[in-house]
This record gives structure tokens, sequence and C-alpha cells, in this order.
């Protein structure tokens, strides 16, 4: 480690030694060590796939997108049931064991800032999860665990099994509006915590991207872990372009030192 990136890793443990109120606000980055591929990084999805199948429209009106959707979800490409947290995840859930987390504002599906620790009612989620798939005739639901099966066992567009009607999973598509209380709760978070550590986004997307924005017009300071530079990096009290897992652990690690 460079003695530039070991001043950068001090200062950012220095900010959470003197908060009190944190917010991360993370992207699909902080989950890439865990194995699940980012958005826009090198070899992202997007890099690969058009997200304009990823569109509501097209999802709910062309039988052709649904059928690549689900054989994209069903290849295990996006999100691998038994994926686990990595030293990233796990050092965000120190944080709220230590009493410095006000909560994770994230844009990922995963679900595996609570399968490091983290309470379910610290973690505000934007884009929905997946473990939930809803039938948009009857309203039933079903566990996307069971989804897979079906599409295991050769569905290739899982209806809902009680009314034939379409299931969509909980995730916020392209052009779907963002869930109202998570949007309106993650704003309030942010205009109110006094340090915003971002982890693993490329700040393109919005609403999203604007949280970090509010925790700055809110007085809080900013530190940016993200390989590569983002927009948002000029306005940062510190940037760390490097890998999440490494350096969040050695920030945890100072962190402990002083406050234990
Ligand atoms: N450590 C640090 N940064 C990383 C790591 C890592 N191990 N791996 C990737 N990154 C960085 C990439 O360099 C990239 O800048 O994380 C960022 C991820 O950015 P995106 O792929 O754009 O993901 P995200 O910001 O979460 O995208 C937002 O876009 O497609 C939609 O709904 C999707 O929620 C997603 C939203
Ligand atoms: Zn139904």
């Amino acid at each position: 480690m460079t003695s530039n990136e070991q001043f950068l890793i001090q200062k950012v443990a220095d900010l959470i030694v003197t908060s009190s109120k944190v917010v991360v606000f993370t992207g699909a980055g902080i989950s890439t060590e865990s194995g699940i591929p980012d958005f826009r990084g090198p070899g992202g999805l997007w890099t690969k796939y058009d997200p304009e199948i990823f569109t509501v429209q097209r999802f709910l009106h062309d039988p052709e997108a649904r059928k690549t959707y689900w054989k994209l979800r069903g290849s295990g490409e996006f999100v691998h049931s038994d994926v686990q947290p990595n030293p990233a995840h796990y050092a965000v859930a120190e944080l709220e064991k230590i009493g410095k987390l006000d909560c994770v504002i994230t844009q990922n599906v995963d679900g595996l800032h609570e399968k490091a620790g983290n309470s379910p009612d610290k973690v505000i989620h934007l884009h929905g999860t997946m473990e939930k798939v809803k039938c948009l005739q009857c309203g039933r639901q079903y566990s996307m665990d069971e989804v897979y099966r079906w599409i295991a066992g050769g569905i290739e567009v899982p209806d809902c099994p009680e009314c034939s009607g379409l299931l969509k999973p909980q995730v916020v598509f392209f052009g779907e509006a963002m869930p109202a209380w998570e949007t309106a709760e993650a704003q309030r978070r942010s205009e109110n915590c006094d340090l915003c550590i971002v982890i693993g986004s490329s700040l393109v997307v919005y609403p999203a991207a604007l949280m970090p924005q509010y925790a700055l017009q809110g007085g809080a300071r900013l530190a940016i872990i993200n390989r590569e530079p983002t927009d948002l990096d000029p306005s940062a009290d510190v940037c760390i372009h490097e890998g999440a897992g490494k350096t969040m652990s050695a920030i945890m690690a100072i962190v402990r030192e002083k406050i234990c």
C-alpha cells in the first residue's frame, strides 16, 4: 500500500471516528468481490447486454424481452443465490455494531448487507430486492428461489401458477419509479447525516445518485471509495480509487484501534 493510500485511509478512519451518524451509500461495486459483476465497470453487465431489455416498458409489453430477461436472470450471471458477503460488506456491518451507522442506502438488490449482519431496518433499498416476485394480476408473491427452480425445470417465462398473470421481480426496472417511502427516507437520512461514505457506485443513475449530494447540502463530509473516478469526486473530502474490500478492511482496522 502506497504512503498516499495509507494517508487517505487514515483520513477516512478519522472522519468515521469523529462522526456519529454515518450514511453508507452503496452500488454494484461493493459486490463485485463477491462474484457479482457490476454494470458500468470494465466487463460490467451493460458492456455485454443492452440495458434496453431491462426497461419496464419492454418487460411488460414485449414477450421476447421477457424471455431474454428471464434467460439472463436464470443464467446466474446477475445474482447468484449462493453468493456471500465480502470484507467490504462486513466492514459496513461493523460500522453498525460500533454504533456509528445511521443507515445503508443501497442500489443493490443482492441482499448482501443483511447477509453480512446489517439489521434490515438499517438498510434502505432504493432499487428493490431480488428476494420476491409478484404477480401483477392477482398480487400473489413467490420467492425468487422458487422461480429459479421453475426456470431450471425448463419454464422459459414464468407466469403466476394461480392466475397465469405476469410475474415481475420486486426490483426497479429502468423507466420505473423508485419506491416512494424509501426515496424520501433516504433523502431525509442523507440530509441529516454527518458523514456519507460512497462505496462502489459510478453515481450516474438518478435519482439514487442524488443521495450523496443531499448529504453535502446538509453539511456532511463525503468519502468516495470507488475503483474509477466519479463526477462527485471534486466535492468529496476523500476519494480512494482502490478495491472496496481491502480499503474498508484497512479503514476499520484503524477505527477499531482508535475507539476500542
Ligand atoms: N471496489 C471498488 N469499486 C469497484 C469495485 C471494487 N471491488 N468493483 C467495481 N467498482 C466500481 C466500478 O469502477 C464502478 O465505477 O463500482 C462502480 C459500479 O458502478 P455501476 O456498475 O454503474 O453500478 P451502480 O452505480 O450501482 O449502478 C447504479 O444502475 O443499472 C442500474 O439498477 C442498476 O442499481 C444499478 C444502478
Ligand atoms: Zn396471479
